[in-house]
């Protein structure tokens, strides 16, 4: 592999926010809603946002100073007069809308109006929620740190979260197991921003979910037997699955499968061949998650 490699401090502002801005990607969309101290609204869109601790509730984005002219955004100054935000969240059937909010409109228009938006008055807060928007978070902002003071320059805002509204729609249908309403991750349809004019949506084509080990670790990809590590057939992702488990696999004699069979029995003059035709077997076993399943047809040739 050949790497270009950039030494930041000999890029232009432009240059270092168009490599940094398609390489961390994709970032979430904080669509923030502030008021200034005479009760004038604005609404913006922010990608540099993230969740940065459950306990306490803190989120962070960060109005930049604009490059162009080095000033600061009307967020950040209605923030300083009032630190309160509404941050709603951005999902796919408002995207273009939002976007027409990011225009540089003077301080006394309302992107509400101008976007096409619905206040709804928060509950503990002045600022204005998007009516619009599936979810909605009424932050007190505990601290603005300034990262600089040269065009480009981000300004953290740390906001606790008070309050969260969700809309019904999103929550999975209760079951008695449930210690609390559940998300179904697959009905957001977030929408998320990546370099220049590219944006991705989450929805259920592109999900997937990978098993986290809470409290048991992994056996570890050094501890995998030398042919599975060594295999031609399985790639990267397909060994981090099988060393996910937390004890080395045993070959449950109660393991009965017809393809498996077949495979022992068709091949047996050959061991080469059997074990690619069990290697590709395992991988599709493992393609559908099926990590015990493909542990025991990689095991019958160990
Ligand atoms: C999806 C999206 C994400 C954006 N993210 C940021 C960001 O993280 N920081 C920033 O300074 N500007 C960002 N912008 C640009 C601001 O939204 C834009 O400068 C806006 O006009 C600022 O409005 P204000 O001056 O009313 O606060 C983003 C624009 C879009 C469309």
């Amino acid at each position: 592999m050949y790497f270009m490699i950039l030494n930041l401090k000999d890029l232009s502002t432009i240059q270092k926010q168009y490599y940094l801005q398609h390489v961390i990607a994709p970032r979430p969309i904080c669509f923030a809603s502030t008021i200034d101290k005479a009760g004038k609204v604005n609404l913006s869109p922010f990608s540099f946002f993230n969740l940065f601790s459950s306990n306490p509730p803190i989120v962070i984005f960060s109005p930049a100073r604009r490059v162009r002219d080095n000033t600061t955004k009307h967020t950040l100054e209605n923030i300083l007069e009032v630190p309160e935000v509404v941050i709603n969240i951005v999902t796919y059937d408002m995207i273009h809308q939002t976007s027409l909010a990011s225009c540089e409109f003077g301080k006394e228009v309302n992107e509400f109006i101008k976007a096409g938006f619905t206040e709804e008055e928060a509950t503990m807060i002045k600022p204005p929620m998007v009516k619009e928007s599936k979810v909605k978070l009424e932050c007190k902002v505990i601290e603005v740190k300034p990262l600089g003071t040269e065009a480009g320059a981000g300004n953290l805002v740390i906001c606790e979260v008070l309050k969260m509204h969700i809309d019904n729609s999103l929550l999975d249908s209760p079951s008695a197991a449930q210690d609390f309403p559940k998300i179904d991750q697959r009905k957001i349809n977030h929408v998320a921003r990546l370099g220049g004019d590219w944006y991705c949506v989450v929805n259920e084509n592109n999900l997937f979910q990978v098993d986290k080990p809470n409290t048991q670790l992994g056996i570890g990809i050094d501890s995998l037997p030398k042919n599975i590590r060594n295999s031609k057939i399985l790639s990267a992702n397909h060994l981090g699955q099988l060393a996910n488990v937390h004890e080395m696999p045993f070959i449950q004699p109660s393991f009965n499968d017809a393809h498996l069979k077949q495979i022992i029995q068709y091949y047996s003059i050959n061991p080469e061949d059997m074990e690619k035709e069990l290697h590709s077997y395992a991988k599709k076993l493992l393609d559908e998650n099926k990590v015990n399943e493909a542990w025991q047809v990689l095991l019958s040739i160990i």
